[in-house]
């Protein structure tokens, strides 16, 4: 069985401008995703998370498309290749492979339906055939959520009480893999931090693959075990969390970083803007697309064919100068 659950492959994902011009919010990005692992993906707002999440579950609708690219996620038997799938396979990948999270609980509750049909809904819509009872029950305690629950409708929740409802909706059908996106960044605190430490416990205990996503480091830093760091459609710096947190390689994951980020930053901390802007995704790209932001740019970054080169054991960077600046440290 192959250590990895998800392998992304020259990704791209466009976005129509409607005047037959696109955003590239996703370009040429590779991934592996191992099993079993919690990998967070940190990025500022517009880098294209949330692209990246939704191409993976299939959700990118027309005009919008996915241009290119293989996404293979390795089921424990055999291969699926997700771009590939139809209606019918998709039915059965979607939440049953790979289920997702959604920042607002509310994107995918129905206002106007009680919350054991909405658990009745999601189990009819893909097959599963089981005592559904018992698996609501199931999933709900999981989700730290009484049998109460069951009989309310979603304006009754308070928001956490929302997000954990989404939480055990996703893994009722019980995927491998769970994507988060901002799973709690519309929460208190101190709900955040609960809902962040049963959902790593989960992972143990359920024996899910999560790729977190995050504007915000210290949530990454409490929750994963890889970071990677997310600029303009790619991801520009991955390895273990402390790799990345303490010894940062890529100009722009320097910066971002700035000081080192542990459990006792305070929360929200969001990242650090940066000077400039980041590019325009609609024009052609060559080289680095950090060389207008980036301190230690030279002449060959702007030909530099972007991939990933080995700064550490299990830590990639794209930069051309990233060993050189490590070194000279
Ligand atoms: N539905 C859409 N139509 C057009 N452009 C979009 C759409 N959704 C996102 N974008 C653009 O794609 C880029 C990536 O967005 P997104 O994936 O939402 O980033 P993130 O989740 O990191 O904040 C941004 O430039 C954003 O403006
Ligand atoms: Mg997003």
């Amino acid at each position: 069985m192959s250590d990895n659950i998800l392998s992304i492959r020259n990704l791209e994902t466009d976005y129509s401008l409607g005047n037959g011009g696109y955003v590239k919010a996703i370009r040429s990005l590779s991934l592996d995703v191992r099993r079993g692992e919690s990998l967070a993906l940190v990025g500022e707002s517009g880098s294209g998370k949330s692209t990246l999440a939704l191409s993976i579950m299939r959700l990118i609708e027309k005009p919008n498309k996915i241009a290119e690219g293989e996404i293979i996620f390795l089921d424990k038997d055999r291969e699926i290749s997700v771009l590939k799938l139809g209606e019918i396979g998709l039915r059965l990948f979607r939440w049953k492979k790979v289920a997702m999270i959604f920042q607002s609980a509310m994107n995918i509750l129905n206002p106007v339906m009680r919350v054991e049909n909405q658990f009745i809904d999601t189990f009819e819509a893909h097959n599963i055939q089981d005592d559904y009872d018992q698996r609501i029950n199931k999933y709900l305690t999981i989700a730290g959520l009484g049998k109460k629950v069951r009989r309310l409708y979603p304006h009754e929740l308070s928001g956490g009480m929302k997000q954990r409802v989404s939480i055990a909706l996703a893994l009722s059908c019980e995927p491998e893999l769970l994507i988060a996106d901002e799973p709690t960044t519309a929460l208190d605190v101190v709900v955040q931090r609960e809902i962040l430490f049963e959902l790593r416990q989960l992972k143990n205990s359920l024996n899910l693959s999560i790729i977190f996503i995050t504007h915000d480091l210290s949530v990454a830093s409490a929750v994963a075990d890889r970071i990677g760091i997310f600029y303009a459609g790619r991801i520009v710096e991955i390895g273990k969390k402390n790799d990345v947190i303490n010894r940062p390689a890529h100009p722009y994951a320097k910066l971002l970083l700035g000081s080192i980020v542990t459990l006792s930053t305070p929360r929200g901390k969001e990242l650090t803007s940066l000077e400039g802007t980041p590019p325009d995704l609609s024009k052609e790209i060559t080289g680095c697309s950090f060389y207008d932001r980036c301190p230690s740019h030279v002449k060959q970054c702007l030909t530099y064919d972007l991939q990933p080169l080995k700064v550490g054991e299990d830590h990639y960077v794209e930069c051309l100068r990233a060993q050189e600046l490590l070194d000279s440290e």
